[in-house]
């Protein structure tokens, strides 16, 4: 059984996908999601369950800033549990270099745009869709990619695009973008997973 973790910040409708994608999965089961946000919708999300019955509950583990930033209990935590791939899915804060190096290549982010444009710090969810419209930018897309201890500049894995029209908002660009992370990355996960190595 591979073995994933979901840190998520927000709305966590990634996060969801996700689990519901994989709720079930004879190889694959998503063991934890981790929020830094005591309101983040994720934590409703969890509650209600995932998967088309609603049957998969997956615990959900609430940590502040000095437990992510100034101690060792996360990674410890998710090295117990035998974690094989950490996903991000909206999550906003940088991840601390250790536990970046706990998981070489074993630690994926999805990025709302086509990067190595529009990422880095400062840009994430709404940001993103302002400056792709204020720069007149006819395509958008998404890109998923390893997480390194830089924002945004690990190594790519997948992107795909869209269309924009002249006349789309950043909110009409986030809907476009949504669906393209809905439909990829949920996807993408369980690829990595099914052939990742069994070392
Ligand atoms: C997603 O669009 C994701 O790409 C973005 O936050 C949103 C989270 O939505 N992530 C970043 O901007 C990271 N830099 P969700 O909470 O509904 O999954």
């Amino acid at each position: 059984m591979k073995r994933v973790a979901i840190f998520a910040s927000g709305s966590g409708t990634n996060a969801e996908k996700i689990a519901g994608h994989l709720a079930g999965h004879p190889d694959i089961e998503v063991t934890l999601i981790l929020t830094n946000n005591p309101k983040a919708g994720i934590i409703d999300r969890a509650r209600r369950g995932f998967g088309p019955d609603q049957r998969l509950h997956v615990p959900v583990l609430v940590f502040d800033r000095a437990t992510f930033y100034e101690s060792n209990r996360l990674v410890e935590l998710l090295q117990k549990q035998e974690i094989d791939l950490v996903v991000l899915a909206g999550f906003m804060w940088l991840i601390p270099e250790t536990l970046v190096q706990a998981f070489p290549q074993r630690m994926i982010n999805i990025h709302p745009a086509l990067l190595p444009n529009y990422g880095g710090k400062g840009m994430y969810g709404h940001f993103v869709h302002e400056a792709v419209v204020a720069a007149g930018e006819r395509t958008s897309g998404i890109t998923i990619h390893y997480v390194n201890e830089h924002y945004d500049e690990g190594n790519i894995i997948f992107q795909a695009s869209c269309d924009l029209d002249p006349q789309d908002t950043p909110e009409d660009v986030a809907r476009k973008v949504q669906v393209l992370e809905h439909r990829f990355y949920p996807e993408i996960v369980e690829k990595l997973l099914i052939t990742m190595n069994n070392e």
